[in-house]
Formats: C-alpha cells, structure tokens, sequence
C-alpha cells in the first residue's frame, strides 16, 4: 500500500518495540516524528535538534520502545508545513494489554486540503498571508475512516480522533452515538466524560467509547459548522441490529505511568506568544515569537533538571489561537478551580488568552515546543528546551 495518505496505520502493543527502516523516497529531506510519544530523545525525528535530516535516497532506522497504550500519530518534521500538508503522516495506535471490548475500534483522521477544481492541491505552502493570520486552512475537509465500514445499531464503537490538519481547529459533531470521552492526547482520563462533541487542535487526539442509537440505514454523520451551514465531513453507515447488548458501563481506561507532580516546588516560567497579523507588537527575524524570539534560539528556553517539575505560563498576546505541543512529554493543564486536568501534549491557547501548564520534565534530551499550527511554527513560533540526566 504504497503511494496513499494518510500512511500506514501502525498498531502495537503497549510495552512493544517499534523498528522500521525509513527510506526517504522524496526529492528532498525528511524525518519522522513520533507525536506525543514519551520516547528516546534520539528518535524524536527532529532534523537539527535530535537527528540529521534523512537526505533523498538515504535511511533512517526508528527503533524505541512504545511506554503508553493509546492513540499517537506519527508525521514529516522536516518543512512540515508542506510536507504534513501534502499527506506525510500517519496513526499509531498504542493496544492496552487488555483492550476495553468493543465491537468496532476506528481510527477517523480530520484533515483539510487546499484544492482547485480539478482536484490537484493548490502550492501556496508558503502562504505568508496565511502565516500571519489562523494559518492555511483547506476548502476541502473529511473526517477519513480506514475503510468503508458498516456498524450494526447497539454495537459499541471505540473512535479514535485525530487532527492531522496544520492549520485547522476541528470543532465536529458527531451524531447518533451515546458515549463517554475516555482518553485525549493518547491519556486516559481519570474520570471520562460525557461525549457531545469533538473539539481538537492540529495534532490534538480524542479517543470516545460510545454505542450506536441510530436505527439501521440512518447514518452516523459526522459535520462542522461553516458560514454556508453544516459541511458533511464523513459519515459511518449503519445496517442492521446488533443482538442485544451486554457492554455494560463505560469503564476508564487504565491509566499510563504518571507521578503526581508536586506543585510546592514547581519552577515558574512564563511563555509567550506574540506577533502575527493585528499584533501590537514587532517582531524581527519572523512572524511569530516565543519570549520576544522568533525561531530557535542557541539557547534553550530552559534547563531542566532531570525530574524538575515546572508550572508554564502560556500567555498569547495575539489575536489567533495557537496550539502548542511540547515533544517527549505530557503536561497537565492548571484549572481555574486549581486543580491539573488531563495530561495533554498539545494545548489551545484562545486569542489574548492563557493557560498554565505543569509538566515534570523526566524524559532527558532537547525537546521542541513549538505551535503545531504548522505555519506559524514556520515562521517563528517554536523554541526548545533541554532536560539534563
Ligand atoms: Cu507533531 Cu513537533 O510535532
Ligand atoms: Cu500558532
């Protein structure tokens, strides 16, 4: 299967060993990130910052091993604005050592493309216009299945959500499904929640355990709101009755290793956005700023010690979302009420407004964080960090 996008879906077991040879094929460089991965720095895909970028023709063999079960994605780091556009990313799905009993266990990658009539996609990767305002965003968007597939009324499905556009924030309702949201960024939740929609960032994943309440030959829709009305973005056929249920409740997942952080010793750190279209403030060398610097710096952001626990400060001063992901960790997010929400490892930062992380930096190498809008990431909106053993 050669020669289609997305990629290869790869699923393994918890705990399993992932090895594969990547041969580049392109006429240009490339690297393969593993996202949201707790991985071996030295396999992160990151071409400067953890490897050489894989020349045309040349190879690179990933080879780590996979710590948490749940749903992951793995994409081009190289011009990844252009090459994640152009379809260079693929799932992978994490396997519970005992997978929670569904009848369906699916994969739906959102996506948009930026097409022209006869279907070619349009080559303004390098939109500037678009860098420096919510990024390039398609006119053609899908919620794409891995195949055709036919559910039974009754039958429990296990949908797995991933964004994989580099620029769109994919807000989807989904109908005809009863159902809890159990894991988000790969992690399960501690205590699942109610399903009513799917809101993801680029890169951010939903994993939803739900039962099918459609009658046979009324379909699952799956639609976003636009200006014109609701745009179809996929839909999953339903035919027939499943014999009568015996799942049972929701159970959560069981949860992937995770200290609890202590927030007594928290080193306090503020980051922030700043530049793009309507911006109060100049930047130089870039569109987009990370603490007044566009791109990545000598310096890193931070040095961590291995362990330390630290509470971010996102702030963005601009008049665009942004979602930022940092590489090889989860972090979790600081509620209003002071309590840490889900672990994430790719947040949304609403226009002008504010989120504060906690993250425990365990995992030693150089990490990237950076906007997973991909544009903005291109013109400025990323830094690194570095964690010392
Ligand atoms: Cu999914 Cu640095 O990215
Ligand atoms: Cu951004």
């Amino acid at each position: 299967t050669y020669g289609r996008s997305p990629g290869p879906e790869l699923r393994l077991k918890q705990g399993a060993r992932l090895a594969l040879r990547f041969d580049n094929g392109l006429s240009e460089d490339s690297a393969i990130h593993w996202h949201g991965i707790r991985i071996d720095n030295a396999m992160d895909g990151v071409p400067g910052l953890t490897q050489a970028a894989v020349a045309p023709g040349d190879s690179f063999t990933y080879d780590f091993v996979l710590p948490d079960a749940g749903t992951y994605w793995y994409h081009s780091h190289n011009r990844s604005w252009e090459q994640v556009a152009r379809g260079l990313y693929g799932p992978l799905i994490v396997d519970e050592p005992e997978p929670p009993a569904v009848d369906h266990d699916l994969v739906v990658m959102l996506d948009d493309w930026r097409l022209f009539e006869d279907g070619r996609q349009a080559g303004d990767f390098e939109n500037r216009h678009d860098w420096a305002h919510g990024g390039r965003l398609g006119n053609f968007a899908r919620a794409l299945l891995p195949e055709d597939v036919t559910v039974h009324s009754g039958e429990r499905l296990r949908l797995r959500f991933i964004n994989g556009a580099t620029a769109r924030i994919f807000d989807v309702s989904v109908s005809s499904l009863a159902g809890q949201v159990v894991a988000l960024d790969g992690m399960p939740l501690r205590r699942p929640t109610s399903f009513d929609k799917v809101l993801l960032a680029p890169a951010q994943r939903m994993d939803v355990i739900a039962d099918v309440t459609a009658a046979s030959g009324e379909p699952i829709l799956m639609e976003m709101a636009t200006r014109q009305g609701p745009y179809e973005l996929g839909r999953i056929n339903v035919d027939g009755q499943a014999p009568a249920s015996s799942h049972g409740e929701i159970a959560p997942l069981p949860p992937n290793r995770w200290p609890e952080p202590d927030l007594d010793k928290a080193i306090a750190l503020p980051l922030v956005m700043q530049g793009g279209a309507m911006s109060r403030h100049r930047v130089t060398g870039g569109i987009w700023s990370l603490n007044g610097q566009a791109g990545m710096g000598e310096a890193p952001f931070h040095r961590f010690d291995r362990g330390d626990t630290a509470m971010i400060e996102m702030r963005n001063d601009t008049a665009w979302p942004h979602g930022i992901h940092l590489h090889g960790h989860h972090f979790q997010v600081l509620g209003k009420d002071g309590q840490l929400g889900p672990l994430r490892d790719t947040v949304l930062i609403d226009p002008r407004g504010r989120q504060t992380v906690v993250c425990q930096f365990d995992n030693p190498g150089k990490w990237l964080i950076h906007c997973h809008m991909l544009g903005h990431q291109a013109a400025g909106m990323k830094t690194w960090i570095e964690v010392t053993s």
